[in-house]
């Protein structure tokens, strides 16, 4: 049995995680300012999510935010912010009726406060939708997660609810703000570059990577099945033969 995206469902990702690079490109190109191309990728979520959904993919996590982008210019930033804020008003609905449940990973304290209590408020309402679980990335540093868990840790030895000898990696991945997640199987980064930038450092151990020259505003329904279909033509070892 074939599925939308023409592989079989067994061999569909669970997890999908992108890092959606390429915005600022794309509005180069087209000679228009930086934040059409963010607002062009703002849409392309939609296309990707209901892609997602489409396929049966259960989990899809997109870094939208990193914790070093707050480093460019104040205006772009505030501009992101803007965008994340007309994002959870205007989808609601949407988000709602695909059966989405939105959750977020990341330093989320850094938010403006209207738009941390919009995420909340949206969290709170879809938590028991069940199509898909869409996490988006905000403020998120994969080495700020690791360290936020190694002083969880350290707190919990010190208080002697934890003997040391029994940490274990479970211990350490339900410290991460992604516990209760299943690890990505599939990572795809948009516009050609070859890194992966601080996202999901321990999640990815074994993930399948694949990079696409397509730039995040124009990555479409049909390259997200492309993108599964090298995926489900990967032979994925976990260090066997
Ligand atoms: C990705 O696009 C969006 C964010 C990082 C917020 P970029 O803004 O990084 O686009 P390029 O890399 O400059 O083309
Ligand atoms: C990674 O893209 C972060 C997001 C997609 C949110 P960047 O454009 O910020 O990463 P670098 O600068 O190319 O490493
Ligand atoms: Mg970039």
């Amino acid at each position: 049995m074939s599925n939308p995206a023409g592989v079989a469902a067994e061999r569909i990702p669970r997890h999908i995680a992108i890092i959606m690079d390429g915005n600022g490109r794309w509005a180069r190109e087209r000679g228009l300012p930086r934040i059409e191309g963010h607002r062009r990728g703002s849409e392309a979520v939609r296309a990707c999510t209901a892609a997602c959904i489409k396929a049966g993919v259960s989990h899809l996590t997109l870094y939208a935010f990193s914790k070093e982008n707050w480093q460019r210019p104040p205006d772009e930033v505030k501009a992101l912010m803007n965008l994340l804020d007309r994002f959870l008003a205007e989808r609601t609905t949407e988000i709602m009726k695909r059966n989405i449940r939105l959750h977020a990973i990341g330093h989320l304290d850094d938010l403006p406060a209207n738009t941390r209590r919009r995420l909340d408020s949206v969290r709170e309402k879809s938590a028991g939708n069940t199509a898909l679980t869409l996490t988006l990335a905000l403020s998120y540093g994969a080495r700020t997660e690791i360290t936020d868990a190694a002083r969880a840790i350290a707190r919990a030895v010190r208080d002697g609810d934890l003997d040391p000898d029994a940490l274990s990696e479970e211990t350490i991945a339900s410290r991460l703000y992604t516990a209760g997640l299943p690890d990505p199987d599939l990572l795809i980064r948009t516009s050609g570059e070859m890194r992966v930038s601080n996202f999901l450092l321990w999640q990815i151990s074994y993930a399948e990577i694949v990079v696409t020259a397509k730039l995040w505003p124009e990555f479409g329904e049909e390259d997200l099945f492309a993108a599964i279909r090298e995926y489900a033509g990967r032979h994925r070892r976990y260090g066997g033969i």
